[in-house]
């Protein structure tokens, strides 16, 4: 069996930095998908549930009204929201999914913020005949109500976790806890690019069809790549499937966007390049919103896929190397931006990818007429109907949560 020791580093952040117990099922998982990378049959029936199960290719929509508006760049989106689930995730979930089946496994894991990745593993889960339990934060569990319900219409059990900040951090804690506990038979489909090797590059190379369609559909339409690329960051999976095909190109310019919430103050927001240090979480050496002893600090964002300390290794190592730009944008530019895509473009974003836009918005217009921006549109909005309304102060929508209570 080959080892894992110094895999999965990108410059000095990466790595596998886990308890003894869960070397052999990363060495396990790592040996797979290096065999499934190598395996004609597993491309061809991961490029077949992508297209027949998720409807890939997404869209690449122009956005002509925003880009009237805006003046600058050539505007287009990259509606990942139109996938089956509404969001990016469903990818590494079908990739992990075809792993876990190769390797036996009959119980899939997962945790989860947003709950898109949730609602993603459930579904994969019913579709390959997988248990399923997703581990997600009670704060979560309250804000995206909805997607807890479809997880369980799915058929998989959701379990809250009540300590720390009751968010997406907890979860994974949670998740790798009760996979260390339960081994045998069991796959953990975490959701980002992140953890321990061999998730960030598994998860990466699993999204980096979000790039090569971009470009594919650009070069037809244009007859050339884009000049930008904008995509918000969490833990980093949609944006590094945005960005990977480009990364060797230095002429495209890569900007993730970070949750800048309700200010720069430590505990305010998720802006790991601002906050960041760096340091070893959850099985991986990147940059880490701490506190001064050390400690995993609170952060904030009005997105839960956003509300994450810690930042992908090979995003952390881009930003280093200068190839990668990182900016943020608060809670209530997302719900501007939020606002103007719905009655600009007839597209209804998440609020994480929303951030995105906040930016693009502010990028566009310094931009040349004749350059292309392209914005990775991660999900769609219809998860965070609650926030959105609360955030709006949508006082009809709240009239008829009463009369639903009332009728309940
Ligand atoms: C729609 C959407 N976009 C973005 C994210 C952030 O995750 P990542 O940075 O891994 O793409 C999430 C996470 O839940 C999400 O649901």
């Amino acid at each position: 069996m080959k080892k894992n020791v110094n895999k999965g580093f990108f410059g000095e952040y990466g790595g596998a930095y886990v308890p003894e117990m869960l070397t052999a099922p990363l060495q396990e998982l790592s040996d797979a998908f290096d065999k499934a990378m190598r395996s004609k049959e597993f491309k061809d029936e991961f490029r077949s549930m992508l297209k027949d199960f998720s409807g890939r290719p997404t869209p690449l929509i122009l956005a002509a009204n925003l880009t009237k508006k805006l003046g600058g760049a050539k505007i287009y989106l990259k509606n990942e929201g139109a996938n089956h689930t509404g969001a990016h995730k469903i990818t590494h979930c079908i990739g992990q999914a075809l792993i876990a089946k190769r390797l036996g496994k009959d119980k899939l894991i997962a945790e989860t913020g947003a709950g898109q990745h949730g609602v993603a593993t459930a579904t994969v889960a019913a579709k390959f005949g997988f248990k399923c339990k997703v581990f997600m934060g009670s704060t979560d569990m309250r804000r995206q109500r909805p997607n807890v319900f479809f997880m369980e219409r799915l058929g998989a059990e959701v379990v809250p976790v009540d300590y720390g900040s009751k968010t997406l951090k907890d979860a994974v804690n949670e998740a790798m806890k009760y996979w260390m506990n339960n081994i045998e038979g069991c796959h953990y489909v975490l959701g980002s690019v992140l953890g321990p090797h061999p998730y960030p590059t598994m998860n990466r190379e699993f999204q980096s069809i979000v790039g090569k369609e971009i470009k594919a559909e650009l070069l037809k339409r244009e007859g050339k790549g884009p000049d930008a690329i904008v995509a918000c960051v969490g833990g980093g999976s949609n944006a590094i499937g945005a960005f990977a095909e480009f990364i060797p190109d230095e002429k495209v310019v890569l900007i993730g966007v970070e949750a800048g919430g309700t200010g720069r103050k430590k505990g305010f927001n998720a802006s790991r390049s601002e906050f960041g240090k760096l340091g070893i979480f959850q099985g991986y050496k990147s940059l880490v919103i701490q506190d001064e002893d050390g400690q995993i600090a609170p952060t904030h964002s009005v997105a839960a896929g956003l509300d994450y300390p810690g930042l992908g290794p090979e995003l952390a190592d881009l930003y280093e190397r200068k190839r990668l730009g990182l900016v943020s944008a608060t809670d209530v530019e997302a719900i501007d931006a939020f606002s103007m895509l719905c009655k600009l473009e007839g597209i209804i974003p998440a609020l994480e990818s929303s951030h995105a836009l906040a930016h693009a918005m502010r990028l566009a217009p310094k931009m040349r007429k004749d350059q292309l921006l392209v914005v990775n549109i991660s999900g769609r909005g219809d998860k965070d109907i609650f926030n959105i309304a609360r955030a709006l102060k949508d006082e009809k929508f709240g009239d008829f949560l009463k009369e639903e209570i009332t009728n309940y």
